[in-house]
C-alpha cells in the first residue's frame, strides 16, 4: 500500500472533441510523485497543463490509463485534493475567514474544529489581522494566500497549483514562492505547481517535469538536486535552470524542422514565402 499522498500517473491519455473533431490532448503521460514531493511542471501554452491538473483533481471523468492517489483510482473531486488556480477565485461578499471555511464546507469537522483549522491557515499563510477583510480590501498576493489557505484548511494530501503567482509582480511573486516553500515543509504535503517561470519551478521543485505540446506528453523530467533554501545565484542552480530551458528550445527546434519538412513536401510555389530581397538578411 503506498503512502498517504502518492500519486501515480500511468500512460494517461486524454482527448477533447470540438466541432466532431478528436483533439488529442495528453498522450501517454507517465509520472510518479511520492508522498510530501514538490514537482514542478512547466510547458509551453496549450501543451495540456491545467488538463493534467483537472484529471488529478477529479473535475474531469473521461480520460485513459491509470490515474491513482493511494493506489485507488481518482473518480470525481474529494477533500483530500486540493487546487489553487492563478486567478484566486475568491467571492467578493465573503470576507477572508468565510472565503477559507468555504474549503471546509463538505468536512466532517464539528463547528470549533472548522474554526480553529481556519484561524491555523489564516495564521499558516501570514494573514493574521484581516480575518474580516473583503477580498476588494486585499493585494492580489494577500487573495492568493487566501485560496492556498482555503485549498490547504480541509488538511489534503495533494495540493495542486495552476500558475498561482502568474499575475503578480515580480517581487511579490519571489516571496510568495519562499511562502510556498515554508508552507510546503510546515505541511508535508505533496505539491504540484504548474508554471511558466523556469525559475520558480527549479527553486520550488524536487524535479521539474517539462511537457511537448500536441499532444501534450512528458519530454523529459529534469531532477533539481540541491539543498534549500535554494540560491537562485549559484552556479548550480544556472545550469539545472539552462537544462530546463534547453528542453524548450529543442522544442522550438523541432517544431521549426517540422515547419520547414512541411514547406518543402509542399513543393516549390506554394504555401509562404520570402521576398527573394530579404534571403541574405536573414
Ligand atoms: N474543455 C475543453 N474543450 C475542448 N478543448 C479544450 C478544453 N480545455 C482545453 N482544451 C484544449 O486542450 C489543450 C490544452 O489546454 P490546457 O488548458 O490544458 O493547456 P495549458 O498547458 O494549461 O495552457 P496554458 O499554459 O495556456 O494555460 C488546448 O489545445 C485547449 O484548447
Ligand atoms: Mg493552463
Amino acid at each position: 500500500m503506498p503512502h498517504a499522498g502518492t500519486l501515480q500517473i500511468g500512460q494517461l491519455s486524454k482527448q477533447y472533441v470540438v466541432n466532431d473533431e478528436t483533439l488529442p490532448v495528453l498522450d501517454h503521460i507517465t509520472l510518479t510523485v511520492n508522498p510530501g514531493e514538490f514537482v514542478s511542471i512547466v510547458g509551453s501554452s496549450g501543451c495540456g497543463k491545467s488538463t493534467l491538473l483537472r484529471l488529478i483533481v477529479g473535475l474531469e471523468a473521461d480520460y485513459q490509463g491509470e490515474l491513482l492517489l493511494d493506489g485507488q483510482r481518482i473518480v470525481g473531486t474529494s477533500l483530500d485534493r486540493g487546487i489553487v488556480f492563478q486567478e484566486h477565485r475568491l467571492f467578493p461578499w465573503l470576507n477572508v475567514e468565510q472565503n477559507i471555511a468555504l474549503g471546509l464546507l463538505n468536512a466532517r469537522f464539528s463547528e470549533a474544529e472548522k474554526a480553529q483549522s481556519v484561524r491555523e491557515h489564516i495564521a499558516l499563510v501570514g494573514l493574521e489581522g484581516f480575518e474580516t477583510a473583503y477580498p476588494h480590501q486585499l493585494s492580489g498576493g494577500m487573495s492568493q494566500r487566501v485560496a492556498i489557505a482555503r485549498a490547504l484548511v480541509s488538511r489534503p494530501e495533494v495540493l495542486l497549483l495552476d500558475e498561482p503567482f502568474g499575475a503578480l509582480d515580480a517581487l511579490t511573486r519571489a516571496h510568495l514562492q519562499q511562502e510556498l516553500h515554508r508552507i510546503w515543509q510546515a505541511e508535508g504535503i505533496t505539491m504540484i505547481l504548474v508554471t511558466h517561470d523556469v525559475e520558480e519551478a527549479v527553486y520550488l521543485g524536487d524535479q521539474v517535469v517539462v511537457m511537448a505540446p500536441r499532444p501534450g506528453r512528458v519530454r523529459r523530467i529534469v531532477p533539481v538536486d540541491l539543498a534549500h533554501p535554494r540560491d537562485r545565484a549559484s552556479l548550480a542552480f544556472a545550469r539545472i535552470k539552462e537544462d530546463v530551458l534547453a528542453e524548450f528550445a529543442g522544442e522550438a527546434a523541432a517544431a521549426t524542422a517540422a515547419r520547414h519538412a512541411f514547406r518543402h513536401d509542399d513543393g516549390p510555389g506554394s504555401g509562404w514565402q520570402l521576398p527573394s530581397g530579404l534571403r541574405f538578411a536573414l
